[in-house]
Formats: structure tokens, C-alpha cells, sequence
């Protein structure tokens, strides 16, 4: 879910929506807004996406500089007006917006019902005004904020929330616990919202709530406090975003923007990292500045992800184990946060997320975090963090953060964010192989001079393919399942090609190591059913071409993705990349299947940044 809060001098109407709409890709079941113009709280509410509302809107006068506004992924309720936000209590004193979930809500609204107030809402949220209502003394010192205290005592879980009371024009309250929440500082006006994109068209200055702090906004300033009532003071950071970042300039969609923006996202990470001649300089090959603390008795890695990070943290094991020869395991990091494996001795934990938000990642981070500190007395600084969004709660919460400068992803499906966490890996694969002496120096500059290869290679296949892929997109109007094959550290592409499959297409997808298809998903094939096979020369092309053939023999269609030179008759259709060495060859392979995927689920008319169901950005569990 996505908030946003404004007050200032400008008409809240209009920002609000505007924020909103920024904020999008973070659900879009349904949205709502409240503001108080008159000391009246008035909420306007629509179900489906953002347009409704705008449509509901339209008509209405509301001079208000005040309010706050809400865009859902539903997790407590269906996606029905009913359940949309802002929510109320009985006496329409207050309005919520909250992204997180209430855990104990069941209990708080016995409770509360029991005390005579009446539920509208299947949502957690609902709990939230109402223990306001419970708690609120119009005779007391501060009787808004006394009761935003004590309310947040009583709930359990995840949230960031923003508050509007009726009786308090002027006040703007905001809470956060394990959910984002950022506040943004203008010119006599603030803002608040989930998510720094929605604040750039209105000021750079921000500043991220930190667990258990409140802040109460008002024309005259922000005031922070911790739970307890303690003011705290801290001084906004200034972001160089520019709002144009926020925009598709000329895109038809954003992840189409996202995906032409790759060469650009590698190009900015081998700036940033390597030294390509660094025999010459005496140096490093690599400039990542990880503590010694974190590399000198290394034996593991684990890496905690969730989705398309998932699938570059299985690349990254590739490279982690085969270049630097360190036995590394990948996580799930729902699965990992239940049922975490054994603690090991002088293990380093990544946790790749594209957001920097994901509860589920950052859950298992800090559980782990928690488990070392018992383990390594005194504490040791031992967790790393792969993202494009430092400022993001990862950033704050990792020891070391590897930024992989991709900016912003406003597409659902992750693209350039993928491309850039796989760079990072190489990054830190060729760090680590460089330290242990794993591979020759010879061995690295080959590497490198392969890696600085991948923005023009990648620019290619854009010139290329991208036409063909579009024409041969229009195949596949009633298609409905597809299969994907991959091997060794192309098998990650394979799950990545079928998940933005899925993802913005709806055609059933699965991503498989092709050794492995004959033992189960060869059951599915016909003739209906196509079947990619990523076959990028190297160790592999051999077998992955054979389990191709049998694939064949099923009658499917067989599309390959192939190097330049290796056009082999046994495929049906052939999206070619520029021939590159097996251990680079994933970054140029995912570039046709994001737009296979795309052009597929364009053609169907499809909304490709804002697929059903999907969010962005989960910060629920
Ligand atoms: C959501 C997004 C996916 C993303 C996943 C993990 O489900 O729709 O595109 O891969 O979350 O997100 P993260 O921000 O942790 O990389």
C-alpha cells in the first residue's frame, strides 16, 4: 500500500492525488482521501484503481490544505469501497491511512466492540480510529497526540500510518513501526508518504522515520517523538533526485523505460567499481571497501531475497562459489525468517532487495542480526545489504550496503533492478576472488574486459531484437502455458523469464533446469505449449540443445535464445545476443525474455506496470 499526507498553503485535493499516483506501484485495488476544510473531515473513497477516484473528484469543490490520502494492495478484506482507505470511527472525528497490518486487530475489535463501537470494515485498519475515539480526552494537555501515544501501544505488527482529527486543523500526525514512512520538508508545507517518489515534485528535502517514532506535522514545522512522548531531533538528508526520474519521458510504459535504461544501469556500476587497469596502477581490481571484518575469515554466504532478487541472488551464487569459491546458499527469505539454518561460525548474510522495504527480507535480517549478536560477542558486523535504494530501511539497518545504482523502479516487473543486483554480485564475486586469490590476475582482467563489453552488447540486442521480439509476440494470443529451460547460471534466467511472464501476462510460466524437464514438466508439452531454451554457448549449450530436441519431439514450439554464431536449426524461432563467455552470458540473456514478456502482455492489451494482484513494494508479510 501507498500513503500520503499534505499541509501546507496549496490545495491538499491536488497533491494528494497526485502523490497517489506516484505511488501506485505499490498497490491498486482501490484509494482513498481525507481532508478537513471548515473543521469538517469529509473521506472520498473508490474502489479499483486511482482513475475512479480522480473521476469521483472531479466535481468536488474541496479547498482544503490539509489531508491525507491512500492507494491499497489488499491484504484484510476484498478490494470493495467498504474496505478502502481512509477509515473513520463513529463519531467522524478521525480519519487513518495505514500500509501494514495490524496483527492483533481481531482482539482490538472484540475489544472495542464490547465498548459499543461499530465496525464497517472488514480491514485491520478499522482498529485504529476507533482506539483514537477510545482513548481521546478533549480536557487533556495535548488530547490528538495523546492519543495517537496511546493507540500505537496497543498495536502490534507492521505499520506506518498517517492521522487527521477533526477537532485539529492544523496537525498532521504520523507513526511508523517496520514500515516505511517518509517525511518531506517544503517551504511552509510538509508531506508525508510511503515512499520518497511521491515527494520529489515538491522538495529533495526528506526525512525517513525511524521504528517507533511519531511525528506531528503542522504549518509551522515537524515535531518528532519516540513512543514514549520523548522529542527526538534529527536534521533532513537532501536526495539529488530529479523529478524527471519519476516519469516515462516518452515510454510508452515504465518498465519498457526501465528496460532501455540497462545499458546505462551497467555502464554506472563499472564506473563506479572496477579498475580496468588496475595491474597497471598497483591496485585493486575492485573498489567495494568492504571491512575486513566482514572478509577475513569468510567461509559462507547466505543470501536472503525474495522474487526477481531471488533469482540474481542464484546468479550471484554461481559466480560466488565459481569464481570465488565460496559456498553460498540462497534463502527465501519467508521460508528463512521460520526456519532458519543452523547458525554457522564466520558467515556473511546478504539481503538483496530492490525496494530495500520487503518485510519479509528485512525480517529475516534482523532475525539474523539478532541470532550473531548471541553468536559473536562482541557484535560483528556481518550483514550486507544489495540494493538501488540506499536511503531505503535497508540501508539503515545492514553493517555494509552495496548500492547498485539503478535509481528508481516504478514498473512492477523488475527489470534494470535485476540486471543491476546481478552486476553487483560480479562486483563482489571479483572482490572476493581477488582477495583470496581464487582466480589469476589474468583470469579477473579477462573478466573485466568481458563485463565492460555488456552496455554496447546489451544496446545491441535492443536494436536488433526488439522488433523482432514484438513481431513474434503476436504468436501467441491463446497461448497458455509456457516453459522455460536454463542450466547452470542460466537456469536463474530461465525462473526470471517465466516469472515476468507471469507476472504481467498471466500465461502460466515455469522456469526449469533444462536436465531436469524430462522428470516432470515434459508431461505438460504439445503443441500449444512453447518452450524457451536459453542456449548461450559454453559448458552447457551442448545439453541444454539436446533437452531441447526432446522438448521437440513433444511437438512444442521452440524459441532459443542463442549467441550470434550458434543459430541452430533445431529452433523454431531465434532471438540472438552477442556471443559472450558463460559466466557473463546472463545479463545479455534476460534482456529478450523481459521483452518477450513484454510485448506478450502488451499485445493483450494488458497493464504492463500495474499487473492484478501484484505490488511493488510488500511491506506486509
Ligand atoms: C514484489 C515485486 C517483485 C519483486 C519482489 C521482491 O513482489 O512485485 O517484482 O521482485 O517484490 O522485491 P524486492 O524489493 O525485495 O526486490
Amino acid at each position: 500500500c501507498g500513503i500520503v499526507g499534505y499541509i501546507g498553503t496549496q490545495r491538499a485535493v491536488d497533491i494528494l492525488v497526485g502523490g497517489l499516483e506516484k505511488l501506485e506501484y505499490r498497490g491498486y485495488d482501490s484509494a482513498g482521501i481525507a481532508t478537513i476544510y471548515d473543521e469538517q473531515l469529509t473521506a472520498v473513497r473508490a474502489k479499483g484503481k486511482l482513475h475512479n477516484l480522480r473521476t469521483k473528484l472531479e466535481n468536488n469543490v474541496n479547498y482544503a490544505q490539509i489531508g491525507i490520502g491512500h492507494t491499497r494492495w489488499a491484504t484484510h478484506g476484498k478490494p470493495e469501497e467498504y474496505n478502502a482507505h481512509p477509515h473513520g470511527d463513529n463519531q467522524g472525528r478521525f480519519a487513518v491511512v495505514q500500509n501494514g497490518i495490524v496483527e492483533n486487530y481481531q482482539e482490538l475489535r472484540q475489544e472495542l466492540k464490547q465498548k459499543g463501537h461499530n465496525f464497517v470494515s472488514d480491514t485491520d485498519t478499522e482498529v485504529i480510529p476507533h482506539l483514537l475515539a477510545e482513548y481521546y480526552n478533549p480536557d487533556g494537555d495535548d488530547p490528538f497526540m495523546d492519543a495517537v501515544m496511546k493507540a500505537v501501544h496497543r498495536l502490534e505488527g507492521a505499520f506506518a500510518i498517517a492521522l487527521l482529527c477533526a477537532d485539529y486543523p492544523e496537525e498532521l500526525i504520523v507513526a511508523r513501526q517496520n514500515a516505511p514512512l517518509i517525511i518531506g520538508f517544503g517551504q511552509g508545507e510538509f508531506f508525508c508518504a510511503s515512499d520518497v517518489t511521491a515527494l520529489v515534485n515538491h522538495t529533495n528535502a526528506v526525512l525517513a522515520l525511524e521504528n517507533g517514532e511519531i511525528g506531528r506535522l503542522t504549518p509551522l514545522g515537524v515535531e518528532l517523538y519516540d513512543f514514549g512522548g520523548k522529542r527526538l531531533r534529527r536534521t533532513p538528508r537532501v536526495l539529488d533526485w530529479s523529478p524527471v526520474t519519476v516519469e516515462k519521458q516518452g515510454f510508452r510504459h515504465f518498465m519498457l523505460k526501465e528496460i532501455h535504461e540497462q545499458p546505462s544501469v551497467v555502464r554506472t556500476c563499472l564506473e563506479v567499481y572496477f579498475n580496468p587497469d588496475w595491474q597497471r596502477k598497483s591496485t585493486k581490481p575492485v573498489n567495494l571497501n568492504l571491512s575486513s571484518e566482514l572478509t577475513d575469515d569468510l567461509e559462507n554466504i547466505q543470501i536472503v531475497a525474495c522474487g526477481t532478487s531471488w533469482h540474481a541472488s542464484l546468479v550471484g551464487k554461481y559466480l560466488l562459489e565459481q569464481i570465488a569459491e565460496i559456498p553460498t546458499f540462497v534463502q527465501y527469505a519467508s521460508e528463512y525468517r521460520y526456519s532458519p539454518s543452523p547458525i554457522m561460525a564466520n558467515t556473511m548474510t546478504i539481503g538483496v532487495t530492490q525496494s530495500g522495504e520487503t518485510a519479509d527480507t528485512l525480517a529475516a535480517l534482523g532475525m539474523e542480526r539478532q541470532r550473531r549478536s548471541r553468536l559473536d560477542k562482541p557484535y560483528r558486523p556481518r550483514i550486507v545489504g544489495i540494493s538501488n535504494r540506499p536511503e531505503s530501511t535497508l540501508g539503515g539497518m545492514v553493517d555494509q550496503l552495496i548500492n547498485t545504482y539503478a535509481g528508481i523502479e516504478i514498473g512492477v516487473a523488475a527489470t534494470k533492478t535485476f540486471v543491476a543486483q546481478v552486476m553487483a554480485f560480479y562486483v563482489l564475486a571479483l572482490d572476493l576472488a581477488w582477495q583470496r586469490k581464487t582466480i589469476s590476475p589474468e583470469r579477473i582482467d579477462q573478466i573485466l574486459a568481458g563485463l565492460l563489453q555488456l552496455p554496447t552488447q546489451i544496446e545491441k540486442i535492443l536494436q536488433t531484437e526488439e522488433g523482432k521480439i514484438e513481431d513474434l509476440a503476436h504468436n501467441f494470443p491463446e497461448t497458455r502455458d509456457f516453459v522455460f529451460l536454463g542450466r547452470g547460471i542460466n537456469f536463474p534466467i530461465a525462473l526470471e523469464g517465466a516469472l515476468k511472464l507471469k507476472e504481467i501476462s498471466y500465461i502460466h510460466a515455469e522456469g526449469y533446469p533444462a536436465g531436469e524437464m524430462k522428470h516432470g514438466p515434459i508431461a505438460l508439452l504439445d503443441a500449444h505449449v512453447p518452450v524457451v531454451a536459453i542456449a548461450m554457448g559454453g559448458s552447457v549449450y551442448e545439453k541444454v540443445i539436446s533437452n531441447a530436441q526432446e522438448a521437440k519431439a513433444r511437438d512444442a514450439r521452440l524459441i532459443g535464445i542463442v549467441p550470434q554464431s550458434y543459430d541452430d536449426e533445431v529452433f523454431h524461432d531465434i532471438l540472438n545476443v552477442p556471443e559472450v563467455e558463460e559466466l557473463l552470458s546472463p545479463i545479455l540473456a534476460v534482456i529478450p525474455l523481459q521483452l518477450l514478456s513484454y510485448y506478450i502482455a502488451s499485445l493483450r492489451g494488458l497493464d504492463v506496470d500495474q499487473p492484478r494482484n501484484l505490488a511493488k513494494s510488500v511491506t506486509v508479510e
